[in-house]
């Protein structure tokens, strides 16, 4: 018999190591590489054959002059969900495998459930098969959903032959595997969840999904530790990444796509969590701007491009004195870095004295903002607070700040402004440079600015 080998494999990045090590050479990280047990590969010489062979069908395969290709637009499945239509870059692929992956508990299930039942509900074939929860969990979830459906199968496995065979039988058209990480292929040795199976088994699933034409949703549970092998691992080896995240403790989740090869990547779609499950958030500005209190100083709002939706949100700033020798900077929901360059811009441009202060920033909502043309938010956020002077609650801030404080022009400027109107808000400080050539909407000032001190003279 000859004898069974073992390698030693990263959880977080897949690096493959024929010895132990406590730190990984691809990746970095320390404690995260564990045995498994290697499969038997046929040799070098099979692997190419047959590689060759299923590659051209048997036949020849000759390349084509590009335009002699003839285009075909790729069908669509909509669940009738705009925010999920729009992430996945207008509706569901027929054939694709779509990844998605958050934290534990942050709503994925229930997310795949709601767009199992609507797909259901339009004379779809759905299955969805759940490695995590029994059959009566997943009816509890659904009644909880007020979900009932004759188009709707669900599965309690965890067996991939079991999977395929069904996937085989049923042939539905919509498939849910909830969780990748529960998967195993009985014939990897390892442990389901360990980078062997994941891979194995999503590698599988793709050719599952191509050969037969139905659209494979995974879902991934994103851990820290490196116990499970992690999404990140799978991103290049499906057609599209989707994140589900949220602060746990606010009840708004958004869905975000990190690759997309049918659409683009920077959509997002807003949900908020109740009781009886998923919701649209059909018009976020209103829910960001929901608790601002007005007239207080350190606040401002912005509007920002989320893909191509325009949003407004509010930026808080708090600069106050420090009481230790390093002064503070903390920043929620915006990159650390670029606040600590904009109030080095308001200090050697504007001559605002922040060196022996703390600055702590925030945006509103729990949301992540990470776009240029919030520089003049945070610039107007810090200033305000500083001097302790309100700004006007009807403004809303755009732009970007450059080294010498000039102000920067942004991009699509008229959509920003649109929004700004149609929720209210009286004036509009943006770039000068992106004035002309576009309609002012009714109801609303535009100034044009072209450096920070200009802004501050007209927000505060
Ligand atoms: P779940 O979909 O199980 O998360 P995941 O699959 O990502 O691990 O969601 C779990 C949380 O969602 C749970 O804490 C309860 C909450 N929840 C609601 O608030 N309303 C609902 O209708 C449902 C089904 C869940
Ligand atoms: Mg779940």
């Amino acid at each position: 018999m000859s004898k069974r080998r073992t390698k030693f494999c990263c959880q977080e990045c897949g690096y493959e190591s024929p010895k132990w090590m406590g730190k990984c050479p691809g990746c970095n990280q320390w404690n995260t590489m564990v045995e498994e047990l290697e499969i038997a590969k046929p040799t070098r010489h099979q692997t190419f054959i047959t590689s060759l062979e299923s590659l051209t069908g048997g036949a020849s395969n000759k390349p084509r002059v590009i335009s002699s290709i003839e285009s075909v637009q790729e069908p669509r499945i909509y669940t009738n969900y705009k925010e999920i239509d729009r992430v996945l870059g207008g509706g569901i692929v027929p054939g694709s495998l779509v990844l998605i992956g958050g934290d534990p508990g942050i709503g994925k299930s229930t997310l795949l459930l709601q767009i199992s039942s609507q797909l259901a509900s339009y004379h779809h074939k759905v299955l969805y098969i759940s490695g995590e929860e029994s059959l009566r969990q997943t009816k509890l979830r659904a009644d909880r959903l007020r979900i009932n459906s004759e188009k709707l199968f669900v599965l309690a496995e965890t067996n991939l032959a079991y999977i395929e065979k069904t996937i085989d039988e049923l042939s539905p058209t919509f498939v849910v595997i909830d969780s990748i990480q529960t998967v195993y292929h009985p014939e990897v040795q390892s442990a389901p969840g360990s980078v062997s199976q994941v891979r194995e088994c999503t590698s599988h699933f793709m050719r599952l999904a191509k050969t037969k034409g139905v659209a494979i949703f995974l879902v991934g549970h994103v851990t820290k530790e490196g116990a499970i092998a992690g999404p990140r691992l799978l991103e290049h080896m499906v057609d599209a990444v989707l994140y589900f995240e949220g602060e746990r403790s606010y009840t708004y989740r958004i869905l975000r796509a990190v690759k997309n090869r049918f659409g683009s990547t920077n959509e997002m779609g807003i949900f908020e969590m109740k009781d009886d499950g998923l919701q649209e958030v059909l018009n976020p500005s209103e829910i960001f701007l929901e608790e601002r209190s007005e007239g207080a100083a350190g606040s401002i709002v912005v509007a920002s491009m989320e893909g191509t939706r325009p949003v407004l949100v509010e930026i808080q700033a708090l600069i106050a004195p420090t009481s230790f020798g390093n002064p503070r900077r903390m920043a929620t929901g915006i990159d650390h870095n670029r606040v600590s360059l904009i109030m080095a811009v308001l200090e050697k441009r504007v001559g605002l004295l922040l060196g022996s202060y703390d600055a702590y920033l925030k945006v509103a909502g729990g949301i992540k903002l990470d776009e240029p043309a919030i520089d003049l938010g945070i610039a107007v956020s810090i200033a305000s607070s500083f001097r302790d002077q309100p700004s006007n609650p009807t403004d809303v801030v755009f732009g970007e700040v450059g080294l010498t404080g000039e102000i920067r022009r942004v991009s699509r400027v008229e959509q920003r402004v649109q929004e700004a109107a149609k929720m209210g808000f009286k004036r509009a400080i943006v770039p000068k440079k992106n004035l002309g050539g576009w309609q002012i909407p009714k109801g609303i000032q535009v100034i044009g600015v072209s450096n920070v001190q200009e802004a501050l003279e007209y927000t505060l």
